[in-house]
């Protein structure tokens, strides 16, 4: 009897591990998975993943890439077409599943576009108390550089225990 009980202890607090990590990847956003979006779209900078914006926003990305940012990052079309899919399947509002999928939907006007992740309004609002001081020093240089301050970004996770912002430190508001 008392191994069993044991054994349902085990079963049971094994079970809430699984899920505590889970829930950790369900309140961010899911992980970039694609081989030839992160070959060819986190070369320059952090891969973004898929559900930081809807998918008008990724096609209007996928179809100026020869004016992107102020650099040209133009592909073969066939590639544009394969990393094009890819995002609109695993964007914002097919991940809703994910809290931060869902907010950043949920900010942004249905009249509007937007190319930057750090131009909608959830994205603006959860940053707007970063003194400008630390977001322009060189160690950082701009909010598109996630995981500079976003330690577990790779993971899809932005938690704020997580957050450590060079020349500062932790983040506690
Ligand atoms: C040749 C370099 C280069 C490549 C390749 C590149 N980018 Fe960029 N991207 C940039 C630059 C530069 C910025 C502006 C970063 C900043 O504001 O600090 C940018 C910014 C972005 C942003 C906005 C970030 C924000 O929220 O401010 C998105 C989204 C983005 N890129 C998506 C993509 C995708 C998708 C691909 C692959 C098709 C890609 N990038 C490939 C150079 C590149
Ligand atoms: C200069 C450092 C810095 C950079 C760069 C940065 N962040 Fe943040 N981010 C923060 C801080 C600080 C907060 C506020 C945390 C809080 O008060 O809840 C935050 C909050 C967030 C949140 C909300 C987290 C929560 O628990 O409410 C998300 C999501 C997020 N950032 C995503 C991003 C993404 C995506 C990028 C890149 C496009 C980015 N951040 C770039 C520092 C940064």
């Amino acid at each position: 009897m008392r191994s069993l009980i044991i054994v349902g202890i085990l079963i049971f607090s094994n079970l809430l591990a699984a899920d505590s990590w889970g829930w950790n990847q369900r309140k961010g956003v899911a992980p970039a998975t694609d081989k030839l979006y992160i070959e060819e779209c986190a070369s320059c900078h952090f891969g973004y993943q898929a559900g930081l914006l809807p998918s008008r926003s990724w096609k209007k990305v996928m179809s100026g890439l020869d004016d992107h940012f102020g650099t040209d990052a133009s592909l073969e079309p066939e590639d544009n077409q394969k990393i094009l899919k890819y995002l609109v399947d695993n964007s914002a509002e097919k991940f809703t599943n994910y809290k931060r999928s869902k907010r950043i939907n949920n900010s942004i006007s249905r009249y509007s576009t937007p190319i930057a992740i750090t131009k909608t309004p959830y994205m603006i609002k959860k940053h707007k108390q970063i003194p400008i001081k630390l977001i322009k020093q060189k160690e950082v240089s701009s909010l598109a550089n996630c995981k500079t301050c976003h330690t577990t970004a790779d993971k899809g996770i932005y938690r704020e225990r997580d957050i450590l912002i060079p020349n500062y430190g932790k983040w506690d508001d």
